[in-house]
C-alpha cells in the first residue's frame, strides 16, 4: 500500500462498494447472541470467574515475562498437565492464542525445504503459519482425503519434513475433517498430521475430547493436536499436545511461544476451572449439540450437524449482510461471514449455539430466520435464501 491517504481511502471505498468492508461495533446487550464461540457457556460461569479472581489475588495481573524467563507459573504447569491428561497426550504446551499456536507449531516443524499439504478451507492461522514457514504448500479440495493423498504422494522424495494440516471441525462450515483417512495418508507418507481442533475441543466426542475422540484416533494417528481455550472453554489461550519430545522441541523452536509474554496466570487458572466444569457438566455439550441439530434440522439444511456451528449459505455478500441486519432487528445477533474469511460466492450467516441458550430462544431464532427468508423472496431477489452449496 502506497503512503498516500487518497490510496487508503480508495481501497476502503472499494471494499465498501463490494460489501466487504468490515466494521467493528459493540454488540447490543439486549440481543440474543447466536454468533459467539462460547459453546459451553463457560465465559461467565461462577466457578470460572471465581478461579480467575482468586488467581489475580494470588499472582497479580500480568505474568511479567516470557515462559523461558520467569513467566511460567505453577498455574501454567497445572493447566498443561490437565490438558495432556484430558487429550491423552504425554505433554501439552500452553500458547497465548490459537493463532500463535498454529504459527508456532508449523514454523517449528517446517522450513523452506519442507512440504505442507493443507485443506482449502483451513483456518487463516494455519494458512499464515504455512506461508511464513516458507515451505512449499499445496492445497487439497475441502475434506477430500483422496486429493490429500495424491498431493502427499506428489511430494519430492528428497523432502523429509512433511506436514498434513487440517482443522478438526471447520470454523466456518462446522463439518468434520475425514481424520481416519487423513491419518492413514499421513502415516503412509511419513508426514506429521497437524489437527487444529479449536472448534471441537470441549464439545465433540463422547466426553468432549474433540474430533480424535469422535473418530477413536490415538496420539499416534494424530501426533500434533492444537486446541484453543477461547471457544468451548470460554477463556483465552491455546495449546499444542503431543509426545514429550515434540513438546520439548517446540519449547526450543516455536518462536511465537518463546518470544512473547506468557499468558496471565489468572487466565490460565480460569481455564483450568473451565476444564473441570466442562468435564463435570456433560449436559452442556449435549445441550449445545442438540440446539445445533434442531436449527439444522428444522431449517432443512444440507449435510449433518456435528458441531455447534450451523452455516446458512447465501452466496452473495449483500444478501448475507441484509439477512444479518434483519435478524438483528428481530433481536438476534448472527454475523454475516464474507470473503476472504470464506471463498467468494459462499457468503453466509454463521449461526453458533451455546449451552446457555434456552430452547425458546432457539425456536425464536428459527422462526426469525424463516421470516428473513420470506423477506428476501419478497424483495424480489432472483431466488430464495440458498441453504445448500
Ligand atoms: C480453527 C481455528 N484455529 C485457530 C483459531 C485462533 O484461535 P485464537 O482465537 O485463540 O487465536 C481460530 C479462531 O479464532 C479458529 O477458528
Amino acid at each position: 500500500m502506497q503512503r498516500d491517504p487518497a490510496a487508503l481511502r480508495a481501497a476502503l471505498e472499494d471494499l465498501e462498494q463490494r460489501h466487504l468492508r468490515r466494521v467493528r461495533r459493540v454488540p447490543p446487550r439486549d440481543a440474543v447472541n447466536f454468533c459467539s464461540n462460547d459453546y459451553l457457556g463457560l465465559s461467565a460461569h461462577p466457578e470460572v470467574v471465581q478461579a480467575f479472581a482468586d488467581a489475580v489475588m494470588k499472582y497479580g495481573v500480568g505474568s511479567g515475562a516470557s515462559h523461558l524467563v520467569t513467566g511460567h507459573s505453577s498455574a501454567h504447569q497445572m493447566l498443561e498437565e490437565a490438558v495432556a491428561a484430558f487429550t491423552g497426550r504425554e505433554k501439552a504446551l500452553v500458547f497465548s492464542t490459537g493463532y500463535m499456536a498454529n504459527m508456532g507449531v508449523i514454523g517449528a516443524l517446517a522450513d523452506q525445504k519442507a512440504a505442507i499439504v493443507s485443506d482449502k478451507l483451513n483456518h487463516a492461522s494455519l494458512i499464515d503459519g504455512s506461508r511464513l514457514s516458507g515451505a512449499k504448500v499445496s492445497r487439497y479440495r475441502h475434506a477430500d482425503s483422496d486429493h490429500a493423498t495424491e498431493q502427499l504422494a506428489a511430494i519430492d522424495p528428497e523432502v523429509k519434513s512433511r506436514l498434513l494440516v487440517t482443522d478438526g471441525v471447520f470454523s466456518m462450515d462446522g463439518d468434520l475433517a475425514p481424520l481416519p483417512e487423513l491419518a492413514l495418508a499421513a502415516r503412509r507418507a511419513n508426514a506429521w498430521l497437524v489437527v487444529d481442533d479449536a472448534h471441537a475441543f470441549g464439545v465433540v466426542g463422547a466426553t468432549g475430547r474433540g474430533s480424535c475422540e469422535h473418530f477413536g484416533l490415538s496420539s499416534d494417528d494424530v501426533p500434533v493436536l492444537v486446541g484453543t481455550f477461547g471457544k468451548a472453554f470460554g477463556t483465552f489461550g491455546a495449546f499444542v499436545a503431543g509426545d514429550a519430545d515434540l513438546i520439548d522441541y517446540l519449547v526450543q523452536k516455536a518462536r511465537p511461544y518463546i518470544y512473547t509474554t506468557a499468558l496471565p496466570p489468572a487466565v490460565v487458572a480460569a481455564t483450568f476451572a473451565a476444564l473441570e466444569v466442562a468435564q463435570r457438566d456433560s449436559w452442556r455439550r449435549e445441550r449445545v449439540l442438540a440446539h445445533a441439530r434442531r436449527v439444522h434440522g428444522v431449517l432443512g439444511l444440507p449435510g449433518t450437524s456435528v458441531s455447534p456451528i450451523v452455516p446458512i449459505i447465501l452466496r452473495d455478500e449483500a444478501r448475507a449482510l441484509a439477512a444479518s441486519r434483519e435478524l438483528e432487528a428481530r433481536g438476534f445477533l448472527v454475523s454475516a461471514i464474507r470473503p476472504p474469511t470464506v471463498p467468494a460466492g459462499t457468503s453466509r450467516l454463521r449461526v453458533t449455539l451455546s449451552a446457555t441458550h434456552e430452547e425458546s430462544q432457539v425456536d425464536a431464532l428459527i422462526t426469525a430466520i424463516a421470516e428473513v427468508r420470506q423477506t428476501d423472496v419478497r424483495q424480489g431477489e432472483s431466488r430464495p435464501l440458498e441453504t445448500d452449496e
